[in-house]
């Protein structure tokens, strides 16, 4: 790989502290991964192996009695973890953004879709209303949406997981971020809707976003991943670009994880 990463983690620590049994568990335990524009990096584990916790480090996100021990994370050139909560929003969501497993629980259950929407353009590019508003609904088609101006005008409950992921991923793009973080995001879908999301996906690395794509399904990542980190107890036990990993794939926690499929 020639080019710099857009995202690079290394040698990232996480542990949780359990004060009644006085153990403590290495959730992420010295994990380094590199994200590239216009790749997808999936990185696939079984259920327990670190990947939440991993993204939700990245994001400085980990609560009590979370602590991040160690690690960094260089976004575009600087290490993220060295700023204040305050320029790490600011630098989030902006260059940053991530989807999760369940869209509903990250949309806020107040807010209108459009007013959602708006905001993620509004907070960082100045922008006219009137323009933004015609960027949503642009966004809301291109993610393959119908009825934009009833879905706009909607609250989330008033949406199906599937429409609200698509609601995510029009918010993703309109921060228009160079990386994007999307966990598990096609778990709580049927298949037909997931191909659907995938699709959208791959149009995102097309336009030249990196992408880091943490799943348990290694279908999803034959269907879109360009580079692979497979995780085990928190730590990258094997990564390659997708045809090795899948043709020779060298550990044997690899060759269930494939067996399993
Ligand atoms: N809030 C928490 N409190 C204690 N332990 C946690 C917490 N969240 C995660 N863990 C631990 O971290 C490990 C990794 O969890 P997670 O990253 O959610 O796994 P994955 O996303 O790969 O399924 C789990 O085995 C669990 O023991
Ligand atoms: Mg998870």
């Amino acid at each position: 790989m020639d080019d710099q990463p857009v995202l690079s983690i290394k040698n990232l620590k996480t542990c949780f502290y359990d004060s009644k049994n006085n153990a403590v568990v290495n959730a992420v335990d010295g994990l380094s991964l590199n994200a590239f524009k216009g790749k997808i990096t999936a990185v696939v584990g079984r259920s327990g192996s670190g990947k939440s916790v991993m993204a939700l480090s990245i994001f400085d996100l980990v609560d009590e009695p979370g602590k991040i021990e160690a690690g960094e994370v260089i976004l575009n050139g600087r290490d993220i973890r060295k700023l204040s909560k305050r320029q790490l929003r600011k630098v989030c969501g902006k260059e940053m953004s991530m989807i999760f497993q369940d869209p509903t629980s990250a949309l806020n259950p107040v807010l209108k879709v459009k007013n959602q929407l708006m905001e993620a353009i509004l907070i960082h590019q100045k922008v006219k209303k009137k323009d933004a508003i015609k960027r949503c609904e642009d966004m809301i088609r291109r993610v393959g949406l119908k009825n934009t101006n009833k879905i706009l005008n909607s609250y989330p409950f008033e949406l199906s997981g599937g429409m609200c992921q698509r609601v995510m991923i029009a918010m993703a793009m309109l921060s228009n971020p160079s990386v994007l973080i999307a966990d598990e995001p096609t778990t709580a879908l049927d298949l037909t809707i997931q191909a659907e999301i995938l699709e959208e996906l791959l149009k995102l690395k097309d336009l030249g976003m990196a992408i880091i794509l943490i799943t348990h399904d290694l279908s999803v990542v034959a269907q879109t991943a360009d580079d692979v980190y497979v995780v085990n107890k928190g730590k990258i036990i094997e990564s390659g670009n997708v045809y090795d990993i899948f043709e020779k794939p060298q550990h044997r926690y690899t060759k269930e994880l494939m067996e399993s499929v």
